[in-house]
């Protein structure tokens, strides 16, 4: 079992980010939230995350008795607090007086004051100023019995631009660490190819940020750039936990934002607690819900896959955005789904921005769970505050049970900055990376399969089946890892455009590292335009070739699909190959979502990968299946259905309802937009 990161409080977490420093001149609001968070179920809020300037309204005087007061009413109410520093956004008084907190464009362009998310992480006064505060908040309230967690800063690197700062502070924090990393230019210009059009570094000092003003096409600058910004922020991230934890105990976190290319998140993971994010899928955007249900479910998989334990849904909306091109109001039972999904999935939270909706500024229209006008009796309300009953009667059993996939995804940023970087068959934007990753998942969310998505660092010992799409870079030591589990038994898939070219972005020259365990290298790569046609035939079935298409020369392999046509017809577009005691497949050609479907499914057949509940499962619904993980603990499985219409699940044998621990038939009813919890 996971170890119980919020030990102040064992409870699944129900509540979500609070500013009252917009309203702390209104006292009467202040009680009606507190009177109106018990009717809802809330049992934690986030306080302090742009706080800031009400917490230090001048340089050097602090005046945290407001939040103070407001910690311990809250706390007197049984609602517990995740405490967050404020550097979020800066205070005017900060930006005015100290220009070099402000981040630089790519152009060259110091910010204005304004915005959030954009301080200069390099930057020794925003260092010290965070420090300072940040220590002052531990000093007071780090030891408050009903602090549970550290919320660090927000949404980190969340900015128009790569979260970065191209101040010249920034710049040689940079050289200094390429210096760090390549010893010698010599080092670096092999690295990063510079030979070729004259890119020749004969001192550390010509190396400049990647930059449209500058030079923008050096592959292994732009890789170790992006690096050098997660390295960056994670620093000045790691100055903030130290400094929260001068006087506290309490864990961190940091919220993060699922598919968000800008940090490699998981470089995070060690320096996090729990790991947490905001979720704000497009709900209602598409002919149904099922793609976004399963855009979510990822997002929720890869940061329950980072440390391999629940994490939280730090923020959501209980009702609609206000930053998207249609902010779509969640749907009745929506949001019943959409939160149950997340604990389905590893969360220990469902957490909403915000508690209450502005009155003025960029989000007074972002959903919240009170509304401007007659606040406990709006639709939302009442859905959140089923929600915090249903959240409530299933807690405890939730919190022993984990989430324990069989089969693992690779998910990678510096692969996703590479492969977007590549200049290859198709321009960045066009490789859809993430896309792709999505429709070879799909089929295991159709399924009721969870899945691990992890980087290439990962472990993948105790998987049976691991899947790399478009898997182009191969980091040190990551062929070596996948070559062994096969060897021992494992069953690897991959796909085309994948084993191209090293962790420094050069290509592997004359053998392919996968050569052996896959059985062919790659001749050739057609990407053909929209337009094209063709078409390969699989297990007497045809299936569009499109996209990008692999010409191969097997060494080995067999082949179980061929193209039909063009000048690489009859050439494999699928094939399998056996190593050791283990079979990897390669997947030759992009091909439409019935592919990949039928795909899955006959491996999943072949290697019994097991469903949660075995059963074919009505379209649009999908189940997932929380392990009991300590003694006397229930298996619980999540059927959730993304239909807005009702539809009867078939299950194997009969199963109780955990809400009301009835015992249910074999036909599960359920209605549109809901969850059952099953035991
Ligand atoms: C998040 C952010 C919140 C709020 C929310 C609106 O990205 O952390 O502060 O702006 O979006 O959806």
């Amino acid at each position: 079992m996971s170890e119980i990161v919020i030990k102040k409080y064992p409870k699944l977490l129900h509540g979500g980010d609070y500013n009252p420093d917009q309203w702390l001149d209104c006292p009467e609001i202040l009680e009606e939230d507190i009177r109106l968070m018990k009717k809802a179920g809330v049992n934690a809020v986030s306080l302090g995350i742009f706080a800031w300037a009400a917490l230090e309204p001048e340089e050097g005087v602090y005046a945290f008795d407001w939040l103070e007061k407001m910690i311990d009413r809250l706390y007197s109410e049984g609602i517990y607090t995740v405490l967050a520093t404020p550097t979020g956004a800066m205070p005017n008084w900060l930006t005015e007086k100290y220009e070099e907190v402000r981040q630089v464009t790519p152009e060259g362009v110091r910010h204005l004051p304004g915005k959030r998310h954009n301080y200069c992480p390099t930057s020794p006064i925003m260092r010290e100023k965070t420090k300072a505060i940040d220590t002052a908040l531990s000093k007071r309230f780090g030891r408050h019995p009903a602090v549970i967690l550290w919320h660090i800063s927000n949404e980190i690197g969340g900015n128009d631009h790569q979260s970065a700062c191209w101040c010249p502070k920034c710049q040689a924090a940079f050289r200094q660490w390429l210096r760090e990393k390549y010893g010698t230019l010599e080092n670096l210009n092999h690295a990063w190819w510079t030979a070729f059009w004259s890119h020749t570094y004969t001192s550390w000092e010509q190396i400049h940020a990647p930059s449209p003003a500058g030079e923008p096409w050096l592959h292994g600058l732009n890789l170790d750039w992006r690096r050098f910004t997660t390295v960056q922020m994670r620093d000045f991230y790691r100055e903030e936990v130290k400094a929260v934890r001068t006087y506290s105990t309490v864990p961190v976190t940091a919220n993060m934002m699922g598919f968000f290319k800008d940090l490699d998140y998981p470089k995070f993971a060690d320096d996090i607690d729990i790991i947490s994010w905001d979720a704000y899928p497009e709900w209602h955007s598409e002919a149904d819900d099922v793609n976004i249900a399963v855009w979510a479910a990822a997002n929720h998989n890869i940061m329950r896959s980072m440390k391999k334990a629940p994490f939280l849904m730090m923020e959501s909306t209980p009702s609609v955005t206000n930053w998207k091109k249609n902010n779509i109001q969640k749907r009745p039972g929506m949001h019943e789904v959409s939160s149950m999904q997340a604990i389905a999935l590893g969360s220990l939270s469902v957490q909403y921005f915000q508690w209450r909706k502005s009155r003025g500024s960029m989000e007074k229209f972002h959903g919240a769970v009170v509304g401007h006008i007659d606040h406990g009796n709006t639709r939302v309300f009442k859905e959140v505050a089923a929600l915090g009953e249903h959240l409530a009667s299933v807690s405890d059993a939730v919190y022993h049970t984990c989430n324990k996939p069989e089969v693992a995804m690779i998910f990678d940023w510096e692969n996703w900055w590479a492969l977007e970087d590549c200049a290859g068959p198709k321009r960045g934007s066009e490789m859809h990376y993430v896309e792709t990753f999505l429709s070879h998942y799909k089929p295991f969310w159709m399924m009721g399969i969870d899945v691990d998505m992890v980087d290439m660092d990962a472990d993948l010992d105790g998987y049976k089946l691991i899947i790399a799409p478009m898997n182009y870079m191969y980091k040190d030591g990551y062929a070596r890892k996948v070559r062994e589990f096969v060897q021992k038994g494992g069953i690897y898939v991959t796909t085309y455009w994948s084993g191209l070219v090293d962790e420094t972005d050069l290509c592997f020259i004359d053998q392919a590292p996968l050569q052996d365990v896959l059985g062919l290298w790659v001749e050739e790569t057609d990407s053909p335009n929209e337009f094209y046609e063709n078409e390969f035939e699989y297990d007497g079935q045809r299936y569009p070739a499109k996209d990008i298409c692999d010409i191969v020369r097997t060494t080995g392999a067999q082949k179980l699909a061929s193209y039909c046509g063009d000048y690489y017809e009859g050439r494999a577009a699928l094939t399998k190959n056996s190593f050791g005691d283990g079979t990897a497949y390669y997947i030759a050609s992009g091909s439409s979502e019935e592919f990949c479907i039928d795909f899955y499914t006959e491996l999943i057949r072949k290697y019994e990968i097991h469903q949660a509940i075995p059963t074919e499962l009505p379209y649009g619904v999908t189940v997932s299946k929380r392990e009991a993980a300590a003694p006397g603990a229930k298996t619980l499985y999540f059927v959730q259905n993304f239909n807005p219409y009702e539809v009867t699940v078939m299950l194997d044998h009969p199963y109780h309802c955990l809400e009301t621990d009835e015992m249910l038939g074999e036909f599960l009813e359920m209605k549109g937009y809901s969850c059952t919890v099953l035991y």
